[in-house]
């Protein structure tokens, strides 16, 4: 063992060990802010347009966001909490997969993806490093949504007898499951650092509209998969 990395052991001892003036304890809320990471494994089905039948290997992907992150935890027990994730909107890019893989951006949405969980933290009340699990219900809330030209002019290619000259997406809310992994490593009574990481089941029905001028000429649907990790670092501060 190097002598930094004892020092290194020796220190992540103490401080582990060094115990919390006030104990976690019922009716305690901790509120912690600090950068969110929504990073997406998504995946689509084909788009299933109404005028044109399935299009094979048309799928989209999405981006990665980040947003300014919010969690409170309100403290039922010492040991149990309800957790509540909040944020500044995400705004993702909408982009090409499969055999749309080349044509970059179609779309953007925003959303919010308020989430509550019931959190158990496993140890002794009164240990300033407190780690938590917790299980619970993520809503998510689509808005703004915007087309790109690219997506237009596929469409346009694709629909025969009509000039699609704009197109305008929809995504339902989505409501699933979700699971999270967090710590509070407080540093005194009141005032700590924060790191966590959410899984959530997130899905939507996508529904894009192409108009020529007014009238709607073709309506296509698309399903994405976007089960994201949700990834962030903070200040966690004890009221
Ligand atoms: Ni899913």
């Amino acid at each position: 063992m190097s002598r930094s990395f004892q020092f290194g052991f020796l220190a992540a001892g103490l401080l582990a060990a060094a115990p919390l003036a006030q104990a976690y304890e019922s009716g305690d809320v901790l509120l912690r802010a600090g950068p969110a990471l929504v990073d997406p494994d998504a995946t689509s089905t084909d788009i299933n347009s109404q005028g044109l039948g399935v299009l094979d290997g048309w799928r989209v992907d999405v981006q990665s966001a980040t947003a300014l992150g919010i969690t409170a935890t309100y403290m039922l027990t010492s040991h149990i909490g309800v957790g509540l994730l909040a944020s500044t909107p995400f705004k993702h890019d909408i982009v090409g997969a499969g055999v749309l893989g080349g044509a970059g951006k179609l779309a953007e949405t925003k959303h919010l993806p308020p989430t509550l969980t019931l959190q158990y933290f496993p140890m002794p009340s009164g240990s300033n490093i407190q780690p938590y699990a917790g299980v619970g219900v993520n809503y998510t809330i689509f808005f703004d949504e915007q087309t790109t030209g690219t997506l237009t002019g596929a469409i346009d290619q694709g629909v025969s007898g009509a000039l699609v000259d704009s197109t305008e997406l929809r995504l339902e809310d989505s409501i699933g499951l979700a699971a999270e992994l967090g710590v509070d490593v407080m540093l005194d009574s009141n005032f700590g650092l924060n790191a966590a990481v959410w899984w959530a089941d997130i899905d939507t029905d996508g529904t894009i509209i192409a108009r020529e001028g007014n009238t709607a000429v073709d309506a296509a649907f698309v399903d994405v998969d976007i089960d994201p990790l949700v990834y962030m670092i903070g200040f966690t501060y004890r009221f």
